[in-house]
């Protein structure tokens, strides 16, 4: 773990934190002394870990809920985040998910229009809102969630939701150079497979089994081990000359 006071006194964002990946990144912040506004997914009606709801009676967690698909989703979250902080340390824009698996033939509008949204518009929207509070902050960074399959183009029915995450691959490069003048570092962490609900609902057990024996580190990865990425690339002490950059965490699954 990170020293308990690496984001004292800092004003962190974390979409999709009510389960997962996300979840933990948002636990490991409020570990490191920061206060942490938790979108906890399209509801709050959830079942709630320990630590949140002591950090929330505390006032160092808000939890909120919003729904990036229905129309001023992003938008109500960015009011509610406009509530809490007046500035912001680090945004990490993290909800998202493969929605299904559709055979190109078969994706429909309304499927691609949604994998789309939600994995990539939402970012670009989230971003936009937020920079006003990320100029005010002190070493502001943004950490993205992208994907292994931004690279490898992932498995069969992943196409378009692989595709979105490499937008936001290059999107997040892009905005590194547009916002370095301004102290503003943008990054991402590229996760590979992680046992979190997401594999459950897309990956079968065989297809994950086959999966784990060609990981070098020869097990499937956890939640645990990449929210240490998240925290080290928004860290202006721990990374204040990495930006524009992709950290994969894939138990070697992938080299390039
Ligand atoms: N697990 C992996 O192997 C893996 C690999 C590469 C990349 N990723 C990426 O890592 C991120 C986190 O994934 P995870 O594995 O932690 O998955 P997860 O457990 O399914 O969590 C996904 C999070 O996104 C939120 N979300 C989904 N649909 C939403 C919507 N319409 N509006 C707002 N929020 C929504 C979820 O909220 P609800 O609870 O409301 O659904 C949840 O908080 C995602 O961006 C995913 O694409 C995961």
């Amino acid at each position: 773990m990170y020293h308990p006071a690496l984001f004292k006194g800092m004003n962190v964002v974390v979409t999709g934190g009510g389960r997962g990946i996300g979840l933990e990144v948002a636990r490991q912040f409020l570990d490191c002394g920061a206060r942490v506004l938790v979108h906890m997914g399209r509801t709050i009606d959830r079942e709630r870990h320990d630590f949140l709801e002591l950090a929330a009676s505390e006032g160092r967690a808000f939890l909120c809920a919003a729904d990036f698909l229905v129309p001023g989703g992003v938008e109500s979250l960015a009011d509610e985040v406009r509530s809490r902080f007046e500035s912001l340390e680090a945004l990490v824009n993290n909800a998202g998910t493969m929605v299904g698996r559709f055979a190109a033939a078969e994706l429909t509008d309304e499927d691609y229009r949604t994998v789309v949204q939600l994995n990539q518009t939402s970012v670009v929207e989230m971003t936009r809102a937020m920079l006003p509070l990320l100029r005010k902050g002190t070493h502001p960074a943004i950490v993205n969630t992208v994907s292994i399959s931004a690279r490898s183009g992932g498995s069969t029915g992943s196409s378009v939701y692989s595709a979105t995450k490499a937008f936001v691959s290059t999107y997040s490069k892009a905005l590194a150079r547009e916002l370095a003048p301004e102290g503003i570092r943008v990054n991402c962490v590229s996760p590979g497979t992680i046992a979190t609900d997401f594999h459950a609902r897309y990956s079968s057990p065989e297809k994950l089994e086959a999966t784990r024996k060609t990981i070098p580190l020869a097990r499937l990865g956890t939640a645990e081990d990449c929210a240490p990425a998240y925290l080290f690339l928004a860290s202006h002490a721990l990374s204040g000359y990495i930006t524009g950059q992709v950290l994969e965490v894939n138990g070697g699954q992938l080299m390039c």
